[in-house]
C-alpha cells in the first residue's frame, strides 16, 4: 500500500512517501521553496517525490494527515476551554506571587560571569519596554483573579486565532489535493496520536511507553502510550492550554527570539544561569502533577513571563524555564514509567526537540532506553499519519534505518552547477580522504553528498564540518554565517568511540544518530574538542557508524586516521534563517556568501575563490580576540 503523508500546513509543510510502512522519500516544502518551516500545500515536495520514487498519483492509496479538519480541532479547542473553565479557579498562584515578592524585596544583582559567547553585554536583558507595557505586566500578577482573567482573555483570543488557521489549512489541503486528483482518499487523524506513532514504529522496540510534548494539537498538547505489536494504546491526554511547548514559547519571545523558531537558543542560555533564581517563582504554576497530570494556573498568560523578563537577565531566565521544564518532564516520566513498568520510552513533539531535556528523560529511574523521532516537530506528523493508515495491516515494522530521505543529484547534475557558478575544481576518486585531508589542515568544510536529511538537523550530507580543537572558530562561523547560537556546534563522532568520549549513550545509542539528546562528556573528549562542548560539560554527537552512513564515515576514519581524533564539528550546511541548502546550486551560493575555505560536493572538491584572503581574515580576527 501506497501513503502520501503529509504534515500540518501551519508550518514546516512536509511530504512523506510511504509504501508498505516504510519511507522511500520525505522532504519539506521549506527545502524546495527556500524558505524557512514553510507553511501551505507541500506541492513542491509532493511532485519532487513523485518524480524521486516514480509513484504516479493513480498508484497513491491513501493521503493521511495530522489534524482533524478545522471545524472538529475547534470544536475540541472549545472543549479545553470548557475543561479548563471547570478544573481553574484563582487563588493557586499565591506560591509565585510570593517568591516574586521575595526576590524583590531582597533585591536581584544579576551574575553576568562568564561571558556568553556570542551575546553582547547589553544583550544581557530583554529589550526595555515602555512604561505602560511595564505596568500592564506588572498589574497582571498583582493578584490571583488579575492573572486568572487574563489568562481567560487570552485564551479565548487563542482560540479565535487558532481556529481561524486551521479552516485556512482545512481550505489549503482540500484545494492542494483536488489539484492533484486526490481529495477523495484523504484520512485524518489525531495530532498526538501520529507524533506518537512515528516516534514508536521506527523505534525499532518491540513494546514502549511513548510520550508527545508540544505546543497544540487536536484539543491536546501532548498524551502518553502503552505501544507493543498491537498498536498505541492510549493513557493519558494532557489537555491543552496545559502546553510545555507554548511555557517555552513564552520565555523565547519575552527575550526576544522568534517562539516556534528559536528555542534552541534558550536551550543553549540555559547553562549559564541559575535556576535557583526564578524556578521558585515558576514552579508553583504548575499543579496537578499527582496521576502523571501536567496543570499550569494562568498558562495563557503571557505578561507574567514577559514582566520577569523586564527585571532578570535572559540567561537566569532561560535557566529557570528550562529547569522547570525538566523537572515537570521528569515527575511525568517517572510516574508513568512507574505505572507501566515499560523501560524503554519513545518521545516526539515539538517539545523534544529540546536535546537537554531527553537526556534527563533518559536518566530517569527505571529508563534503559530513549528514543527521539528524529523529525520530532510536526514536519514528521506526516510520516506518523501515514503510519497510522497501515495500522491495519500486518507489516514487518523496522527500526528507521537513517534519516537521508530526501533528494539527491548526480555528479553530472553537480559539475554543471560548478561550471555554470564559473567555479574551479577538482574530481577525486576518493573525495571523502581529500575532504578529510583538508580538514586536517584546519579549512573549514561545506558537505553536500548524497540524499538530504529529513527533519530538522544535517547529519553529514549538508553539514558544515571542521575541526573541534579550537572554540574560537564556533564564534567567527556564527559571525560569517549570520548566526546566534549559545550552545557550541555539535559533533559527529566515530560509532566505536562512543563511550570513550560520551558518558550514558547506552540505551541511547539510535537516537544519538541524529543528534537529538546531550551525553556529559568525558574529561578526553573535554580535552580533545572542546569546540564541541557547551560550559555545562554536555554535547549532542551524532555517531556515524558504516551502516548508517558509509560515505561520512570514511570521511571521518580518514581525518582519524591524520589527526588521531574521531570527531569533528558538524553543524547545519545554510545561510543566516535560511533552509538548510538542498540543491547543488544552494549549496554553491551559500558556500560563496559564507565565506567557507572548502566545497566537498559529490566527487569534487572546491576552494573558495577568495581562500587565501578568508583565511588570513580568520587569523587576524582570532588573534585579535586572543589580544
Ligand atoms: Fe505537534
Amino acid at each position: 500500500m501506497r501513503v502520501l503523508g503529509i504534515s500540518p500546513l501551519d508550518k514546516d509543510a512536509t511530504a512523506s512517501f510511504v509504501e508498505d510502512g516504510e519511507i522511500l522519500f520525505a522532504c519539506g516544502e521549506e527545502r524546495l521553496s527556500r524558505t524557512k518551516l514553510q507553511d501551505g500545500f507541500p506541492m513542491r515536495a509532493v511532485k519532487m517525490g513523485l518524480e524521486r520514487t516514480g509513484w504516479t498519483l493513480d498508484s497513491i492509496d491513501v493521503v493521511a494527515y495530522s489534524f482533524y479538519d478545522g471545524a472538529k480541532e475547534a470544536e475540541l479547542m472549545n472543549q479545553a476551554m470548557l475543561e479548563d473553565e471547570r478544573y481553574h479557579e484563582p487563588g493557586d498562584t499565591q506560591g509565585s506571587l510570593a517568591a516574586l515578592r521575595a526576590i524583590n524585596e531582597a533585591g536581584y544583582t544579576a551574575n553576568l560571569h562568564p561571558p556568553i559567547p556570542g551575546l553582547d553585554r547589553d544583550k544581557e536583558f530583554a529589550d526595555a519596554k515602555t512604561w505602560l507595557k511595564k505596568k500592564l505586566y506588572s498589574l497582571s500578577t498583582l493578584s490571583p483573579q488579575l492573572d486568572h482573567k487574563l489568562h481567560r482573555r487570552n485564551f479565548r483570543q487563542w482560540i479565535a486565532d487558532a481556529s481561524a488557521d486551521h479552516a485556512l489549512r482545512t481550505t489549503q489541503l482540500h484545494e492542494g489535493l483536488e489539484e492533484l486528483g486526490l481529495g477523495n482518499k484523504l484520512r485524518r487523524y489525531n495530532h498526538h496520536l501520529c507524533h506518537a506513532a512515528n516516534a514508536f514504529y521506527y523505534s525499532g522496540y518491540e513494546e514502549a511507553l511513548v510520550m508527545s510534548f508540544d505546543g497544540y494539537g487536536s484539543g491536546n498538547c501532548g498524551a502518553v502510550y502503552r505501544a507493543s505489536s498491537s498498536g498505541l494504546e492510549k493513557l493519558h491526554e494532557f489537555s491543552f492550554p496545559n502546553s510545555l511547548g507554548q511555557f517555552y514559547e513564552y520565555v523565547t519571545a519575552a527575550l526576544g527570539y522568534r517562539p516556534g523558531r528559536h528555542e534552541g537558543k534558550i536551550v543553549g542560555l540555559a547553562a549559564y544561569g541559575d535556576p535557583e533564581v526564578l524556578g521558585p517563582v515558576l514552579r508553583p504554576r504548575f499543579t496537578g502533577m499527582q496521576e502523571g497530570d501536567i496543570r499550569i494556573r494562568g498558562a495563557c498568560n503571557y505578561y507574567f513571563t514577559r514582566l520577569l523578563s523586564q527585571s532578570f537577565s535572559k540567561r537566569d531566565m532561560a535557566a529557570a524555564y528550562q529547569h522547570v521544564l525538566e523537572e515537570v518532564v521528569r515527575e511525568v516520566s517517572d510516574y508513568w514509567v512507574n505505572k507501566t513498568g515499560l523501560q524503554n520510552v519513545c518521545v516526539s513533539g515539538g517539545v523534544n526537540a529540546n536535546v537537554k531535556l531527553n537526556q534527563r528523560i533518559h536518566e530517569c529511574k527505571g529508563v534503559n532506553s530513549v528514543f527521539v523521532y528524529p523529525n520530532m516537530g510536526d514536519g514528521g506528523c506526516g510520516t506518523g499519519a501515514a503510519l497510522l493508515a497501515f495500522e491495519q495491516e500486518s507489516l514487518a515494522r523496522k527500526p528507521l534505518e537513517n534519516a537521508y530521505l530526501g533528494p539527491d543529484f548526480s555528479d553530472e547534475e553537480i559539475e554543471n552547477a560548478l561550471k555554470g557558478a564559473g567555479l574551479k575544481y577538482e574530481h577525486h576518486e576518493d573525495v571523502e580522504t581529500a575532504t578529510a585531508e583538508h580538514l586536517a589542515k584546519n579549512h573549514i568544510v561545506a558537505r553536500f553528498a548524497g540524499r538530504m536529511e529529513y527533519g530538522p538537523r544535517a547529519l553529514g550530507n549538508r553539514s558544515i564540518l571542521y575541526p573541534a580543537q579550537d572554540p574560537e572558530v564556533n564564534l567567527w562561523l556564527n559571525h560569517q554565517l549570520g548566526r546566534t547560537e549559545f550552545m557550541p556546534f555539535a559533533p559527529a563522532a566515530m560509532a566505536e568511540h562512543a563511550s570513550r568520549l560520551f558518558i550514558g549513550v547506552d540505551g541511547c545509542e539510535k537516537t544519538s544518530e541524529f543528534m537529538t539528546i546531550t551525553f556529559d562528556c568525558t574529561d578526553e573528549m573535554k580535552n580533545m574538542c572542546p569546540a564541541a562542548v557547551h560550559i555545562d560539560g554536555t554535547a549532542r554527537p551524532q555517531l556515524v557508524s558504516n551502516e548508517t552512513n558509509p560515505s561520512f564515515y570514511r570521511l571521518l576514519s580518514a581525518y582519524e586516521s591524520i589527526t588521531g581524533i574521531p570527531s569533528l564539528i558538524n553543524t547545519s550546511f545554510n545561510m543566516h534563517e535560511e533552509p538548510i541548502v538542498c540543491s547543488p546550486d544552494d549549496a554553491i551560493r551559500a558556500f560563496l556568501e559564507g565565506r567557507i575555505d572548502i566545497l566537498s560536493i559529490g566527487s569534487f572538491v572546491v576552494p573558495h575563490p577568495e581562500l587565501d584572503r578568508i583565511q588570513a581574515e580568520r587569523t587576524e580576527e582570532s588573534s585579535t580576540a586572543t589580544c
